[in-house]
Order: C-alpha cells, then sequence, then structure tokens
C-alpha cells in the first residue's frame, strides 16, 4: 500500500488538473497581428521607438500600482536600452535619463545627521521608486490583491517560448470585455454587473463579483459565474486590476496614436526589454559567432589534415 501511495497522490492531482482544465482555463495568449520585431528569425530586435512608448505607459499607468525593483534609472541608458545614445557610452552622463530619474523624489537610504530622512531627486543609480512603502500597503490599495513587481514579469509569465510573456501581457491589456459589461438591480437592490456571451457555443451570462473584472486570459475559473451551459464556461477568470488602456490615455509624446493596442504593444515590448536587457546585444552577437565559429572550424579541419600528412593510418 505504501507504494501505492505516490501513485495514488499522482492520479489525484492528475484527476484535479483535468477538471481544472474542463472548466475553462485561461484564452491561449496571443502576438499583436504583425507578431514581435524581437522574436524574428534568426536576429529579431525589439523596436526601440516602441520601448521608448512603453516607457511612458509604465510612468504615466503602470507605475502608480507597479514597482519594478530590479530596474535602475541607468539601465534605460545602458546599450540596449530605449534611451542609449552613443554619444553618452556611460549611462550616468546621459542627459535624458539624468532628467527621467530626476523627476522622481525618492527617500533617501542614508537619514541627514539628526537621522531624519532625507528625500531627494532621484539620480540615474537609484533603483525605480516603489508606488507603496510595503506589500501590505499595495494590497490594502488594491482591494487586498498584490500587484506585482513588473521587473521580469514577461519570463514569470512566458513558458520559454520567444515573446511568449509579451503576448500574454498584450493580450491581457487587451482582452478585456469593458465595453460589453451591463448593469441591472439585483435581487439585494444592488448593482451588479454582467457580461452577456453569445457565440455559437458559449451562450450565458456571466456575473462579475464587486471590485473584480473579468479577463479571458487571466487564470482562473468562472464556473460559480456563470448560468449557461456548464459545458462551456468562458475562458479565463477574474483579476482585481480594472482595465488600464482606455483609448488616449497617455499622450505619446512621438505623437503617436495611443489606442489600446498601440499603449498594449508598447508596454508589452518595454516589459520585454526590462526582463532581460541585454538580449539585443546578445542576439547581434549571434550571425558573427556562428560564422566566426564556421570558419574556424573549416581551418581546423585543413590545419587537422595537413599535420597529419605525413603519418600512415
Ligand atoms: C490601479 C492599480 C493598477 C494599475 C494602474 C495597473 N495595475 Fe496591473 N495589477 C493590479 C493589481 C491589483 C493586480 C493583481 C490582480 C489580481 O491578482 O487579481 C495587477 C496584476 C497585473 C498583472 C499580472 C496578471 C497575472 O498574470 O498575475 C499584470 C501583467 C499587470 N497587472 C500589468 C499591468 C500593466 C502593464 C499596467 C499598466 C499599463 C498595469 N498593470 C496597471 C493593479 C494595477
Amino acid at each position: 500500500m505504501k507504494l501505492f501511495r505516490p501513485l495514488l497522490v499522482g492520479l489525484g492531482a492528475m484527476a484535479l488538473g483535468l477538471t481544472a482544465h474542463a472548466a475553462g482555463g485561461a484564452k491561449h495568449a496571443h502576438a499583436p497581428d504583425d507578431g514581435w520585431p524581437f522574436a524574428k528569425v534568426p536576429a529579431g530586435q525589439l523596436d526601440k521607438e516602441s520601448v521608448q512608448r512603453g516607457f511612458q505607459v509604465y510612468k504615466e499607468v503602470c507605475s502608480t500600482c507597479h514597482s519594478m525593483k530590479l530596474l535602475s534609472y541607468r539601465n534605460l541608458g545602458e546599450k540596449g536600452g530605449p534611451f542609449y545614445s552613443d554619444e553618452y557610452p556611460n549611462a550616468n552622463d546621459n542627459p535624458l535619463v539624468k532628467a527621467i530619474a530626476a523627476e522622481v523624489e525618492i527617500l533617501d537610504p542614508n537619514p541627514d545627521e539628526n537621522g531624519d530622512p532625507v528625500y531627494r531627486p532621484a539620480i540615474p543609480a537609484d533603483t525605480f521608486r516603489s508606488p507603496y512603502p510595503n506589500d501590505q500597503a499595495a494590497m490594502a490599495a488594491n482591494g487586498g490583491a498584490m500587484p506585482p513587481d513588473l521587473s521580469v514579469i514577461t519570463k514569470a509569465r512566458g513558458h520559454g517560448a520567444e515573446g511568449e510573456g509579451a503576448s500574454y501581457i498584450y493580450s491581457l491589456m487587451t482582452g478585456y470585455k469593458d465595453d460589453k459589461i451591463k448593469t441591472k438591480v439585483g435581487e439585494d437592490g444592488l448593482n451588479v454587473n454582467y457580461i452577456e456571451f453569445d457565440d455559437g457555443e458559449t451562450v450565458g451570462t456571466l456575473t462579475q463579483p464587486t471590485g473584480l473584472y473579468y479577463n479571458p486570459y487571466f487564470a482562473g475559473d468562472a464556473t460559480p459565474q456563470w448560468d449557461g451551459d456548464p459545458r462551456h464556461v468562458p475562458y479565463g477568470g477574474f483579476l482585481a486590476m480594472a482595465p488600464q488602456l482606455p483609448d488616449g490615455r497617455v499622450e505619446y509624446i512621438d505623437g503617436t496614436e495611443a489606442t489600446t493596442s498601440q499603449m498594449a504593444y508598447d508596454v508589452a515590448q518595454f516589459l520585454q526589454w526590462a526582463g532581460d536587457p541585454k538580449q539585443g546585444q546578445r542576439k547581434s552577437l549571434a550571425l558573427p559567432v556562428m560564422i566566426y565559429l564556421v570558419l574556424l572550424s573549416i581551418l581546423l579541419w585543413f590545419s587537422y589534415k595537413r599535420i597529419w600528412r605525413n603519418v600512415e593510418h
């Protein structure tokens, strides 16, 4: 029996996994129509201007709730970063990076000589300022849900394939059904938000719990809120983040029209860069390295032939 226990546990876990899958599951994230420039083979690169706009979206929208603790302002001006310039190989000297940092006021880790806290404008070496002093404050401000740190979110939500994490961000940010939400008065006299589905198989209404928002790409199970055919529960679940990117939410410095999908595209590409700031350099090395290796192999082959030329074997 002892031997069977792990087996049973395994089977139990499998059964659970299967039922969870049967109850909808999240919709598979997809890349934008034209794909990701950085995912093009053999050595696609991030679209630098898009990453710059994405930083603007992060700064003006996402940074009010989400930290990016692994990033310093300096990173923005390093090679491969959105504000890198050949004129300033040392990002600490880059005036744009300095100006971006100086816009933010941070608490200096060192108090003054009386032990009082010191607030000062950030410098390039400082890490991105976090919106909340600690996790408790972050959750208290967001109805008990924790806005995750976005430093490596594209890695955390990707499964290894190039661009998967960025596609998840893009799909999530554009996937809300906010234009479909209707309101009715519930049995208790309070307003209830709901979404009507009628697309062939998935027919019914989905009640949206207060403070939560339906998104087909967010992992979850919408069964308890679904009144239609239980075999066709809508994909996805509910999350505590309201839709963030209505058309025109930011006014792009470069004049690009700020549609929902444009902003989602840009911020996804910014987060893709942030999750792996050296990816561009690594990729631009890939081709030369391959050519070098091929040439080296040919050279080795001929020198081998030459060295062993007069040896019987
Ligand atoms: C008003 C606060 C707020 C703003 C602004 C905000 N978020 Fe969120 N976000 C949240 C909260 C809260 C959660 C956690 C939701 C949950 O777990 O139910 C979250 C979760 C997320 C997640 C994680 C989803 C997952 O798979 O766990 C991503 C990605 C995300 N936000 C991206 C963004 C981006 C990109 C922006 C800017 C365009 C942004 N958020 C703006 C509050 C916010």
